[in-house]
């Protein structure tokens, strides 16, 4: 079994941050949601991972994994020129994946448990696909399954205008060799891209075997802000454990789950967790409320921060309070000590701002 990790695309739903930086090294918690991928990937036993990048933000993917030694994996970096489809992807990946059976994961989905059951679970079954699913409030935004009575596969369509179900595609599929044959036989979509929504159907058609678990746990799509804050929430209230290795002062009071890397320093502050504060942050004369992940290098002076996250390189300063906020790296934001109310701003493209 060898893996396959999605890390190209454009990411224009993240934008601005997707601008500057890969959406797949978004940090959750002060970690790249790659990473996460890779920890699954290693756990479930895989050694050999294909990870697909793109020309724009491929060498920044490729500083983050290296040759994947850290999770004891060998990596092979796969350039897709153009992000032409899931389905695209995989046949840029073919050379690679040989006739091998193969997980695919989505480099910007989180999910709570690991592959590592479901990849039993396949070998055993031993289907051309097992795809997972997930009850979600916006299934026009994702491929959608229905299914038949008795759970079995229906139809698959992807991003539908009137949705059969509820029910969308988690980003992560494992495949026997047979998804090639069914990639040859689709068409581009109307969006233009080879879809793997497609391809799982064409496999159906063809009348092979194909699957699905409807997962139990969490699942995140870190597409959009709010979806990057609920992953930032959710990840710090179970993976956070009280660890502090940076400086706190004695004036600071620090409660609950809260991590302060090596590095850090905490000065006249009260930190209230879950709270994720990375290397050399510092935060001095605030209050950090619960859910928030401080980047590294980070300063927030005189200010309160709640249910945010911000990243590296930022300074927050003299703010009254700062909430639901996602901040980009090397972004400050800091009170006009000017009397008058003007508010100065310099904005990147594709901002919002609420005042
Ligand atoms: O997140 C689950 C959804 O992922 C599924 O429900 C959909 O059926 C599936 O099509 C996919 O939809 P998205 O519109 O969210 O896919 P997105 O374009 O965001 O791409 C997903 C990941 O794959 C992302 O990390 C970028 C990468 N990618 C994407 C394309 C189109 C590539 O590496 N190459 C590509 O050509």
């Amino acid at each position: 079994m060898k893996a396959l990790i999605l890390s190209g695309g454009k990411g224009t739903r993240l934008r601005p941050l997707t601008h500057t930086m890969a959406k797949q090294l978004v940090p959750v918690a002060g970690k790249p949601i790659l990473g996460y991928v890779l920890d699954h990937i290693a756990q479930a036993g895989i050694k050999s991972v294909g990870v697909i990048i793109s020309p724009e933000t491929g060498q920044e993917v490729k500083d983050y994994l290296g040759t994947g030694k850290s999770w004891n994996l060998r990596i092979k970096y796969i350039l897709q020129e153009e992000p032409l489809g899931l389905a695209h992807a995989v046949k840029t990946a073919r050379d690679f994946l040989g006739n091998s059976d193969f997980v695919m994961y989505l480099g910007d989905n989180l999910l709570s448990q690991g592959v590592k059951d479901a990849i039993r679970n396949f070998k055993k079954a031993r289907p051309d696909a097992l795809i997972f699913l997930k009850e979600v409030d916006n299934p026009r935004q994702f491929g959608v399954a229905a299914l038949n009575k008795d759970g079995s596969i229906r139809r698959l369509v992807e991003k539908p205008k009137r949705p059969p179900s509820n029910l969308a595609l988690v980003g992560v599929y494992i495949f026997s060799s047979r998804i090639h044959e069914a990639i040859d036989r689709i068409k581009p979509s109307k969006r233009g891209e080879l879809e793997i929504t497609d391809a799982i159907q064409e496999l159906i058609n063809m009348g092979r075997p194909v699957l699905s678990k409807v997962l139990d746990g969490w699942w995140l799509d870190t597409g959009k802000k709010d979806d990057l804050l609920q992953a930032n929430t959710i990840v710090l209230d179970e993976y956070i454990n009280r660890n502090i290795k940076g400086r706190v002062d004695d004036n600071s009071k620090i409660t609950g789950r809260v991590e302060v890397d090596r590095g850090a320093r905490v000065v006249n502050s009260v930190i209230r967790g879950p709270v994720k504060i990375c290397e050399g942050a510092e935060v001095v004369n605030s209050f950090i409320g619960p859910f928030t992940s401080i980047g590294e290098g980070v300063r927030i002076i005189d200010s309160v921060v709640e249910h945010s996250v911000i990243l590296n390189g930022s300074l927050i300063s003299g703010i009254e309070r700062l909430e639901d906020s996602l901040i980009g790296r090397d972004s400050r934001v800091i009170k006009n000590s000017a009397q008058h109310k003007a508010l100065r701003l310099m904005i990147g493209d594709d901002t919002v701002v609420e005042v």
